[in-house]
């Protein structure tokens, strides 16, 4: 990577007060520009045509040449945005990955002002391969940090050393989270948790959009529809369910709101460009901005969500973070002025974009302490910034119910987890506008392998809850909910993977192959390095090209069907989409249904699926699901799978006995070709027993039920040919 070969390193002198006004006006809005011009811009020239990352923009994973238009990163609500552009939208990372054969390299470009990138490849003339890039940011310093690599992980890893790895979320939250805008009283709300139930489709969160409010003061039920939201607390603790509400940062100036009171009188608003409280509109009407750039500001805030102040609340309500670009509905551009004032003599347009996360990272502070630091936050943000991962969750903001949307959703998501943002999801079923069934399925389907998962629809649209759909879409539905709790083991082992190194959950297959022709492969990704997911995005389509990459077979998540590296015709009926498993690797699955992930009594099914050399590993990490022991207490164990020579070895990387201790109720071992005669557990010293088992050489599987070891010892099971 080279710095500043075009000259672009360049920097306006901010304005003294002798100098005339560089005021400006756009559609309406007047920016005083105090300080006058203040951009700083840089070049960076990376030889290589591969660049991905600054998310987040509805467009390809692969960065595009911008001629006219730069990408914009301006946390901005953007109303129905479009796909396929470089448009800004509600979150951004100012992070980028250069990618080729021989290196990767990351780039963060540190500057929370709106910041515009422009990209260019290199001339003819210049031989190599070449990406020229320009970044500049209206104010601020000159601030980069470049991560050498070489490896895709690499740099993930050397990122996250900066910016921070995600937070290990709850167990539960990585389960299916049902919402709308709005369930419509206490009432609904059960029913709807009733019908999960009668349908037997699993499901671990329901979430409460702003109706459930007192005309949209936080912290507040509405006295009529939600006058009783114990029940739905109480109900939700009974069968092993948690609740979301949303909390947004615009507060009501109602002079009978506490909160609002409180906030006016500490000083703790944004300020105009005159010094006082900021005014502007949005759901509740006419609100105001706690300033969450002040520290104390934060703190102030975290104190809310103490049992005490949240009527209601419990360790079972987590939060929803929304509007927090922030969205002010009579602003520029639907945001606040750039010369509002924070705290520490910060203009707006200095904090714009860090101004979502330090509410997000509040938010989280809260939850934490009203349990004592023990139990984890579950929090959902729709602005982010570099960092926003220590947190909790992001997703893609208000998409449509449309094919273009699903398909888009793949990109957008790989890109926020190559930028370190590795828990996000898009809202399944499209917020605006009505589904067809067969675009549910295929949305339920894909979401299934989402990071976080998550449907949601506008209060406009018909409902849409799974129950609502005819048969076989009702049966399809249920039947991805059941395929996201059978890999929710694996899931929770990659978020503890990339909570210690910064990986990427949700990867593209360049992250995991080296492989030239896939740089360009975008409607297909790999889950972990075992997972080969190839969503069906497109409308009526029964039959598609898939290539299956790298060296060794692949076999079908649930027919076993065995695929060789290369490019295969899949019949994708509207049963299931074409997700594979990696020869040379160990998955921990669940397969018997239940209504939650909170319910821990669930048996393990081992899929080893051996690489051309007869050998295979994985790992499985559990604990608690929800406390900080696996930090304060080492409360947690690891699992190393490895498989050679016709044996299976179970070994303890760590092992605390207060973690949950579940049995292995049958090991799938695909990839056998030969017939076996025998298969035999060792464990402990000398103890040897023969077990039964089934083969189907046809499928080369061989399946050993109830070897009747618990997943959290050691054994060895080998079997012999005859
Ligand atoms: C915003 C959010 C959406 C939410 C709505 C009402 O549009 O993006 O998810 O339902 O506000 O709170």
């Amino acid at each position: 990577m080279i710095a500043n070969e075009r000259n672009l390193l360049k920097f306006e002198a901010a304005k003294n007060e002798t100098e005339s006004s560089v005021e400006e006006t756009f559609n309406g809005f007047t920016d005083s520009k105090p300080r006058g011009n203040t951009a700083v811009s840089l070049d960076f020239t990376f030889n290589t045509f591969y660049l991905y990352g600054i998310p987040e923009h509805a467009d390809a994973l692969l960065l595009r040449d911008t001629e006219e238009t730069p990408y914009r990163l301006y946390n901005l609500d953007v109303f129905e945005y479009e796909v396929h552009s470089p448009a800004a939208l509600y979150g951004h990372v100012p992070f980028l990955l250069a990618h080729s054969v021989d290196f990767t390299t990351g780039l963060l470009w540190l500057n929370s002002a709106e910041t515009w990138v422009d990209l260019e490849s290199g001339t003819e003339k210049e031989k190599l391969p070449r990406k020229h890039t320009q970044w500049i940011s209206e104010s601020g310093l000159v601030d980069f940090f470049v991560f050498y690599g070489p490896k895709p992980k690499d740099v993930s890893y050397q990122y996250s050393r900066m910016t921070g790895t995600t937070c290990l979320p709850p167990r539960w939250a990585l389960g299916y989270h049902q919402c709308r805008w709005n369930y419509n009283d206490v009432a609904d709300v059960v029913s709807v948790l009733d019908n999960f139930d009668k349908h037997n489709l699993p499901v671990d969160v329901l979430w409460l959009d702003i109706e459930h409010t007192d005309q949209k003061k936080y912290f507040t039920w509405d006295p009529k529809k939600f006058e009783q939201p114990d029940i739905i607390l109480q109900k939700l603790h009974q069968t092993h369910r948690k609740l979301v509400t949303i909390v947004d940062p615009h507060i009501k100036k109602d002079p009978d709101y506490q909160l609002h009171q409180a906030l006016l009188e500490k000083d703790f608003y944004v300020k105009d460009k005159e010094g006082r409280p900021y005014e502007g509109h949005c759901w509740p009407g006419s609100s105001m901005w706690p300033d969450f750039i002040n520290p104390d500001m934060r703190n102030f805030w975290a104190n809310q969500f103490v049992f005490e102040k949240y009527p209601y609340s419990t360790n079972d309500l987590h939060i929803w973070n929304d509007m927090n670009e922030p969205s002010v509905f009579n602003g520029p551009e639907t945001t606040m002025p750039k010369d509002n004032l924070h705290f520490g003599g910060f203009e707006h347009r200095d904090v714009h974009n860090i101004y979502g996360l330090q509410l997000h990272r509040a938010t989280a502070e809260g939850l934490m302490r009203r349990s004592g630091y023990t139990e984890r936050p579950f929090v959902l943000s729709r602005a982010f910034f570099a960092g926003s991962q220590r947190y909790g969750a992001v997703w893609t903001g208000d998409n449509a119910a449309t094919w273009e949307h699903l398909a888009v959703s793949v990109p957008m998501l790989l890109s926020l987890n190559i930028a370190g943002l590795p828990f996000c999801g898009a809202d399944v079923g499209g917020f605006f506008g009505d589904p067809s069934p067969e675009l549910m399925v295929r949305w339920y389907q894909l979401g299934a392998f989402y990071p976080f998962f998550r449907a949601h629809s506008h209060v406009d649209t018909k409902r849409r809850e799974p129950w609502l759909f005819e048969e076989p879409y009702l049966d399809r539905i249920r039947a991805a909910l059941r395929h996201r709790y059978n890999i929710l083991a694996y899931m929770y082992t990659l978020f503890h993977e990339s909570h210690l190194n910064g990986t990427a959950i949700m990867r593209p297959l360049w992250y995991e192959f080296e492989d030239e022709s896939l740089y360009t492969v975008e409607d297909a990704f790999m889950l972990g390095s075992a997972l080969y997911v190839a969503p069906v995005l497109r409308e009526h389509v029964t039959e598609m090209f898939i290539t299956f990459p790298g060296e060794e077979n692949w076999y079908h998540l649930i027919t076993n069907e065995k695929r060789s590296p290369g490019t295969f015709l899949e019949h994708v009926d509207l049963s299931f989409i074409p997700v594979y498993q990696r020869g040379g690797t160990v998955l921990t699955i669940q397969k018997r249904s239940r209504r939650s992930s909170q319910i821990i009594n669930n048996f393990y099914t081992l899929r080893v699926v051996l690489d051309s050399k007869g050998r295979s590993m994985g790992v499985l990490y559990t604990d608690d699901g929800s406390t900080f022991d696996f930090k304060a207490k080492s409360a947690y164990c690891l699992v190393r799978y490895s498989a050679f020579d016709q044996r299976l070895e179970s070994r303890l990387g760590h092992f605390s006995a207060s973690t949950f201790d579940n049995r292995i109720e049958e090991v799938i071992i695909i990839g056998v070709q030969k017939k076996v005669a025998k298969v035999l557990l060792h464990f402990e010293e000398d103890q040897l027993l023969s077990l039964s088992f089934k083969q189907n050489l046809q499928r080369e599987t061989l399946i050993v039920k109830n070897p009747a070891v618990s997943v959290a010892s050691e054994w060895i099971l080998s079997w012999q040919l005859s």
